[in-house]
């Protein structure tokens, strides 16, 4: 990346207030320009890069916006250690020609006197909900919050984060929020580890250790196609792949945990009675201290 000078950084408009924000939001919509929008916490990576790109695709006026959520996190979570690398991500998106930063204080988006949330419990419960029961909440709060301060016509979500998507996109419909969610594809690195502003906390064997995620994935797929269809069969073999199938031996830091192993339908997030049609393998796993996720979409009817 080209070394950019504080001068440039400081040329990429960062708004930290909600008021400031809106009242751009309203500007650049009375001329009839179309807003994309990617959220995110920051601790930027290639994934959040292609969520710009394709925000910038459909759009003609790009937000940014940078904030850690806190009610997304449970309390005992790593929200105070959450790698926050603010000025560098500045000069990514600055590289990006993004046209907005916003950038709230926590008191900014939760006042002293806050109090209105988001929940979708049955959609909430589930998978991830199931280990991080507030996680979801916080996370359709502080989206619908977002889009009434950005207005934007699109938002960019990943699919990594393949539940949030379905649930936000609930919410959306649910909520006749005026937004179209458009996803990206979940970007990897070349050892097929999805990228995560979380891998920052692996060390180089866990990293090594947690390529065995996709590896697994892709198997499963490769077993599916030779026309395994027993939902049970499936689970145990990526359980196996998983436990078993890592490059260095499961020592205390670097063994894997799993967290869940699930096919769901797309629509409902409920594991189907019989494989067909498209469907979702989604997992999660502890890395020593480090919680990853992935997933891929399979086809039952191949
Ligand atoms: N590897 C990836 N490929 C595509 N999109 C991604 C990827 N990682 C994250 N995103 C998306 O970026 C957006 C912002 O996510 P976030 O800032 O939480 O980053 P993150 O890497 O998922 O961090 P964390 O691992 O801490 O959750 C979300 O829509 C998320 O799905
Ligand atoms: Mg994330």
């Amino acid at each position: 990346m080209k070394k950019i000078t504080t001068r440039a950084r400081r040329s990429i408009k960062v708004i930290n207030k909600t008021s400031e924000m809106q009242k751009i939001s309203k500007k650049i919509r009375r001329r009839n320009i179309s807003i994309g929008f990617v959220p995110t916490m920051g601790a930027l990576h290639k994934g959040h890069i292609s969520l710009i790109d394709i925000a910038r695709k459909h759009s003609q006026f790009v937000v940014v916006s940078i904030f850690v959520n806190p009610t997304q996190f449970g309390p005992k979570e790593d929200f105070s250690n959450y790698p926050r690398t603010f000025n560098k991500d500045l000069d990514c998106l600055f590289e990006k020609k993004v046209d907005i930063v916003f950038a709230p204080t926590i008191n900014e988006i939760y006042p002293e006197e806050y109090g209105t949330y988001i929940d979708i419990p049955d959609f909430s419960n589930k998978l991830c909900g199931k280990s991080r029961p507030t996680h979801f909440k916080g996370v359709c709060t502080i989206v619908a919050k977002l889009f009434n301060i950005v207005s934007p016509d699109i938002a960019v979500f990943g699919e990594k984060d393949a539940q949030q998507v379905i649930i936000l996109k609930k919410m959306v419909k649910d909520l006749n929020f005026p937004v179209k969610i458009i996803t990206g594809k979940i970007i990897r690195e070349p050892s097929g580890l999805a990228m995560s502003s979380r891998n920052k906390y692996l060390t180089d064997k866990q990293k090594q250790n947690a390529s065995i995620i996709y590896k697994t994935l892709k198997e499963t797929e490769k077993k599916i196609n030779n026309g395994e269809r027993n939902i049970q069969n499936l689970k145990k073999f990526i359980r196996n792949g998983l436990l078993t199938k890592m490059d260095h031996p499961a020592t205390a830091e670097n063994e894997l945990k799993i967290d869940y192993i699930e096919i769901i339908n797309k629509d409902n997030l409920q594991q189907p009675k019989t494989l067909k049609g498209e469907c979702l393998i989604a997992i999660a796993v502890w890395c020593g201290k480090t919680r990853l996720i992935d997933n891929i979409t399979v086809n039952f009817n191949h």
